[in-house]
């Protein structure tokens, strides 16, 4: 599809909205009632561009999925441009008694560039002390810096995983201005409505994360789960959608743009949220705002984009904004991927009740509560993971 000049025009000057369209503004209003939800259709995952059904597993891999990953760059998240500059790493400190000597935690340097222009991020990794043999991993991004981390880190490290985390904003700083502060300046110049945004760099960042991963030995880089949390639950999908190194996905409470489907217009929308945050998409998606039914793809096929591997989607009953139906609609929307690849998929048709987890190889549930991290999501993450990572 080519854009008129117009339409990318309308989109660059949405893309170039000052810092003051960021956090602290109240969200705008939005529909939160089920009955205004507009009929939709939703594109099949297993049908390609020209018509054909898709068959096996073979059409899937070979053409299907790296059709779907091209609509993702071109209308969503950007293109993330190959190469790029490569990580070097450095164990920055190493603590041995670390958690009431249950853990050993190093603060490893991510490093990227050279002299005045580098950029860096610190990966702070737990491995606990007692494991016979390279653990599985907890991989994610972090909204707060390494020592305020407010995941259960003792609980997670007990029951034998190792945990890394770094400051999502190292890398892209969060606003949209943030380019010129970010890891981009030691890329080629971004060009086009297809350029990359904040979320593609954050993706980008914990694939690099897990390079750091391949090689510490402690940890079991087969075996790693990555997480995300509402604006970093978007990065993560779309990290594991493009990297299948990643073992598993984990999906708290994403929301627009990363598990609920965007064509219902519930809670947040391509307006509000390209409006909002006009840094974390390509320019090209905020074509979309109020215009959703044009959409050539939705987030079913980014979830599905994670097929075969285990995939959780959760979300909070209170969380409106996130839409937590369009979040089920989304794994449900992603299991006949799953099907044709021989897994089990998600194991229900109608929504769960509330804090009644549903595992298949994908894991949903609706926890009470707002907008969090919970110590309870972790639970159940938990013991998804002790299902799909152990014994491997
Ligand atoms: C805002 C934004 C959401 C995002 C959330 C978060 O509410 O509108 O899209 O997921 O922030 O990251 O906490």
């Amino acid at each position: 599809m080519k854009l008129t000049a117009a339409l990318v025009s309308v989109a660059l000057s949405v893309a170039l909205l000052p810092a003051a369209a960021g956090l602290s503004q109240a969200p705008p209003e939005a529909n939160e009632d089920e009955s205004k939800v507009p009929p939709y259709t939703l594109p099949d995952p297993l049908v390609l561009a020209d018509g054909r059904k898709v068959r096996d597993a073979r059409m899937w891999t070979g053409e299907r999925r790296p059709e779907l990953v091209r609509l993702f760059e071109t209308h969503v998240y950007g293109r993330t441009p190959p190469g790029g500059p490569r990580p070097r790493f450095e164990i920055v400190k190493t603590d041995r008694s670390a958690l009431g000597g249950r853990a050993t935690r190093k603060d490893v340097a991510i490093v990227f560039g050279a002299g005045a222009g580098a950029r860096r991020t610190v990966l702070v990794v737990y491995v606990p002390n007692n494991a016979r043999g390279p653990v599985p991993a907890f991989l994610g991004l972090n909204f707060q810096r390494n020592d305020e981390i407010k995941w259960p880190i003792s609980t997670i490290v007990e029951r034998g995983y190792a945990v890394a985390s770094a400051f999502y904003q190292d890398l892209f700083p969060d606003r949209a201005d943030g380019a010129v502060d970010s890891v981009l300046t030691l890329f080629p110049p971004r060009e086009g409505p297809q350029a990359w945004g904040a979320i593609g760099v954050w993706a980008w960042a914990m694939s690099r994360a897990l390079d750091y991963l391949e090689t510490d030995r402690a940890i079991d880089a087969r075996r790693v789960a990555l997480i995300g949390h509402s604006r970093l639950g978007k990065a993560a999908l779309w990290a594991g959608a493009q990297d299948t190194r990643f073992a598993m996905v984990i999906s708290n409470e994403s929301g627009c743009g990363g598990a609920a489907l965007s064509k219902r217009i519930y809670g947040e929308t391509v307006a509000a949220i390209t409006k909002r945050f006009p840094h974390w998409f390509c320019a090209n998606f905020a074509r979309y705002a109020g215009r959703e039914a044009d959409l050539p793809v939705d987030q079913h096929e980014l979830l599905a984009l994670i097929a075969p591997r285990p995939l959780y989607v959760a979300s909070a009953v209170d969380d409106r904004w996130a839409d937590p139906k369009g979040e089920f609609l989304g794994a449900l929307g992603a299991d006949p991927v799953y099907r044709l690849l021989g897994k089990d998929g998600l194991p229900v048709r109608e929504m769960p009740a509330v804090d009644q987890p549903i595992h298949g190889t994908i894991g949903y549930h609706v926890r009470s509560g707002g907008h969090d991290l919970a110590d309870a999501d972790w639970r159940h993450y938990l013991a998804f993971a002790d299902r799909h990572l152990r014994g491997r």
